[in-house]
């Protein structure tokens, strides 16, 4: 999900990304897995479930997370990646395997509540130059085929999500644009094609036709304009204005919206800005970081994940005896930094406050974690120590996490044992 420009903040228009749906009721959420440490797929659906989500948007179709969302009853849409759109469109042959494999065998041996296949992720998006452009409508035609082909026609509905910059406006509102000139005519073979096989999006001409807003949020950190309270005001905000019914001035009446994003995800790439790894509304941990009411529990709260299993008590920070100017400082923390997460440091962010031996420490311990605290990734030349004392500010929002348990996919796909040894070989190639 891209960031908004200061100009555009207000305006949350630039900060949904529109999906072409049905139109359904209940709050949705999206559910990335770009995570160096991934909840255990079971503990995320009880999190959706405990928290009342009726609908998730996933990004692909991994197996582990399906079938752990059988029986939930839950409302899943996968998700066909970029990269894999041009197998998909060049063969009817792939487009109906991925059918097979990644739809029809999850609903008919793990009633998994499929609904949609999102072809694509914000395909025509300016920065792929077009990458896209000739192929997100063939996959879009032989998905839709293999569905009806796989006799899942009626239930389960194609959709392309789409980023709001599909959308050009002249007058600087929503209401006085039309589609980007260079897709303008993609654009509408896509909306008339998706009116036909009755899985609609639209803009003027087209108004019967419902919407669904399928990325929407506010990050918490690695931005200056990103914190906790900006995050709160604004979903609490949506979600009163959604749950009263009132739409938008052209579109007036419900509007079904997926919540952006579940939990933060560690391993995304901050080349959009350092917030992009800060959209959950719940921690990597599955921690609540603001009251929200969603108007789904009880008590109004979120409802925190529960068994979720820790790394031992310790952390990795600077020896105090070790110098600011030791010349072993800058290449450790620029290390530590590149392969694990400072996004929380900048100016402006929940500990953009640490003094230089804070700022150090928080580096190391960010790498140490992500490392599962193995202790040859708190060996900075002479400068690192592993401590047992929790070196978190007491004032302030700024945290030293402890990471969690490593998750084990069942089919054995996981990345976390050779990445760690990568790096570990890594580390004594560069300070041995
Ligand atoms: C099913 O989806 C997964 C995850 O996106 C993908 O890796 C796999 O290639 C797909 N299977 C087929 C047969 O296309
Ligand atoms: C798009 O083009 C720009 C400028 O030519 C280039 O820097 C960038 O890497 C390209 N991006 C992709 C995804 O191809
Ligand atoms: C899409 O365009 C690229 C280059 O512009 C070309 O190599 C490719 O064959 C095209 N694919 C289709 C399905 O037209
Ligand atoms: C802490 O680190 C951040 C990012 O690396 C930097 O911008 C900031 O100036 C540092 N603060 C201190 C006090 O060193
Ligand atoms: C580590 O620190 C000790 C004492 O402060 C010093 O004697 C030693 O030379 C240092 N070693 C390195 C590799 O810098």
């Amino acid at each position: 999900m891209g960031w908004v420009s200061a100009r555009d903040r207000v305006n949350f228009w630039l900060v949904c990304l529109l999906c072409m749906l049905c139109s359904v009721s209940g709050i949705g959420v999206n559910w990335g897995t770009q995570s160096s440490h991934s909840l255990p797929p079971d503990i995320i659906v009880n999190l959706l479930k405990d928290n009342g989500f009726q609908r998730v948007k996933l990004f692909d179709a991994d197996y582990g997370t399906l079938k752990a969302l059988g029986k939930s009853g839950i409302e899943v849409m996968v998700g066909i990646p970029n990269d894999m759109l041009a197998s998909v469109g060049g063969s009817m042959k792939a487009a109906e395997k991925w059918v097979a494999k990644n739809v029809s065998a999850h609903i008919t041996s793990n009633n998994v509540n499929i609904r949609y296949v999102a072809v694509g992720n914000e395909p025509f998006l300016e920065t792929y130059n077009g990458s896209y452009l000739n192929i997100t409508y063939p996959a879009l035609r032989n998905i839709q085929s293999a569905l009806v082909k796989a006799g899942l026609g009626s239930q389960v509905k194609v959709t392309v999500p789409l980023n709001a910059d599909v959308y050009a406006s002249s007058s600087g509102y929503p209401s006085g644009g039309d589609f980007r000139a260079d897709i303008h005519d993609l654009m509408l073979m896509i909306v008339n094609f998706l009116s036909v096989s009755s899985a609609p999006f639209t803009k003027n001409g087209f108004g019967n036709l419902p919407i669904i807003v399928g990325e929407i949020g506010w990050p918490t950190d690695g931005d200056r304009n990103a914190d906790v309270e900006y995050a709160r005001r604004f979903n609490q905000g949506f979600m009163s204005h959604i749950s009263g019914g009132r739409g938008t001035p052209m579109r007036p009446g419900p509007i079904d919206a997926y919540l952006f994003s579940l939990i933060d995800e560690d391993d995304k790439s901050s080349a959009p800005g350092n917030f992009e790894r800060h959209w959950g509304i719940f921690t990597f941990d599955g921690e609540a970081k603001y009251p929200l009411n969603l108007g789904t529990t009880n008590s109004g709260a979120l409802v925190p994940a529960k068994g979720v299993k820790y790394l031992e008590r310790k952390w990795c920070v600077m020896k105090p005896s070790a110098r600011l100017d030791d010349p072993q400082v800058e290449p450790s923390v620029s290390y530590a930094c590149g392969l694990a997460d400072c996004t929380s440091l900048g100016y402006g962010t929940s500990c953009g406050n640490l003094d230089a031996r804070g700022n150090i420490s928080y580096a190391f311990n960010s790498y140490f974690q992500k490392n599962n605290q193995l202790e040859v990734a708190c060996k900075f030349p002479n400068i690192s120590m592993i401590t047992k004392t929790d070196p978190t500010p007491t004032a302030g929002n700024c945290k030293f996490e402890i990471m969690i348990q490593p998750y084990y996919e069942s089919a054995g796909r996981d990345l976390s044992v050779p990445r760690s040894l990568w790096t570990w070989f890594m580390f004594l190639f560069i300070f041995c």
